[in-house]
């Protein structure tokens, strides 16, 4: 069968678990299984960190990746996502890794080519899922030997544009973690009713909500999915909003700080804590390009055995 990647509740139980582990091993030396195939990576929105370390992944498996550019491609000539999509899984490469500002489209994808055995791999899609930012996530806090079921994890800032939150907090439940907190403007947080962030307490003063956390997560303003909001400027934001030297310096001692990137310092986060000894931001980035070897090798091995996909 094959498995597609498309978001944290779909994965099948254990898996999670499952991949996190992997890409640990991986970290500290596990051999990777070699695969064959290749990956093509179609990104409708800008990225960096997450197509580069997809890209990254797939070369040190032995697999080939291609990205297509969707503004240079015959998407811009009237053609459908899906037919787009459907005429690269034709050529039968192993995965395509897709990331798109619409909610939902992975799984449009993934419904276009049921029946190709081509894999489909969510690198993000709008405001819902990035489920590969919360594995890596993971794994950067499994890799330090967090006690999931102990810790206190809080995301800071703009929650409700976040699909790196949405995904965290689904993992987070997963691996049993029961102290989960947001904080931020309310016009930054999710709606109460959002299913997304059942049993995560909404701690309205930023000072209370770090205290005694073991894990904080900055995110920063999603501006591409805001329309119209009105904000305090950087450095207002900042004091009131940020994870500023001041409040870092009040942290537990063990605490850690995360932040999935892009980072905009001195706004959700002061550059000295960004590049402290708190920070695991580019342990994260790195942990990314194990986590999504894991990734493929676990779309490769069921490809595998699928007799006749
Ligand atoms: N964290 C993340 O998704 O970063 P990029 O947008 O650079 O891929």
């Amino acid at each position: 069968m094959t498995r597609h990647l498309i978001d944290i509740e779909a994965l099948p139980p254990g898996d999670a678990e499952r991949l996190i582990a992997r890409a640990v091993a991986l970290s500290r030396g596990a051999r990777p299984e070699a695969c064959r195939g290749e990956i093509i990576q179609l990104f409708w929105e800008p990225s960096t960190r997450t197509r580069v370390s997809f890209e990254l992944a797939a070369h040190r498996l032995g697999l080939r990746p291609l990205s297509i550019d969707p503004e240079r491609s015959s998407s811009t000539k009237g053609e459908s996502l899906e037919d787009t999509c459907r005429t690269l899984a034709a050529m039968q490469p192993t995965a395509l890794v897709v990331r798109h500002a619409e909610a939902g489209t992975p799984q449009r994808v993934a419904g276009a080519l049921a029946g190709t055995g081509v894999a489909v791999v969510n690198a993000g899609d709008g405001a819902r899922a990035h489920p590969t930012q919360a594995l890596l996530d993971a794994a950067t806090l499994a890799d330090e030997g967090i006690d999931w079921a102990g810790a206190r994890i809080v995301l800071l800032g703009d929650l409700r544009h976040s699909r790196v939150a949405r995904s965290a907090f689904s993992l987070y439940r997963r691996l049993g973690v029961e102290d989960l907190r947001m904080s931020g403007p309310s016009a930054l947080l999710p709606d109460p009713d959002d299913p997304a962030f059942r049993g995560v307490a909404r701690v309205e003063d930023i000072d209370a909500a770090l205290d005694d956390a073991g894990v904080v997560v900055c995110l920063r303003i999603q501006r591409e999915r805001i329309r119209a909001l009105s904000l305090p400027d950087a450095d207002a934001y900042h004091a009131a909003w940020g994870l500023t030297e001041e409040r870092a310096g009040r942290l537990r001692p063990d605490a850690r700080v995360l932040h999935p990137g892009p980072v905009n310092r001195g706004v959700e986060i002061a550059p000295g804590v960004a590049d402290g000894e708190r920070s695991r931001i580019l342990r994260q980035v790195r942990m990314g390009v194990w986590l999504r070897m894991a990734v493929f090798e676990w779309v490769a091995g069921a490809a595998e055995s699928t007799p006749s996909a």
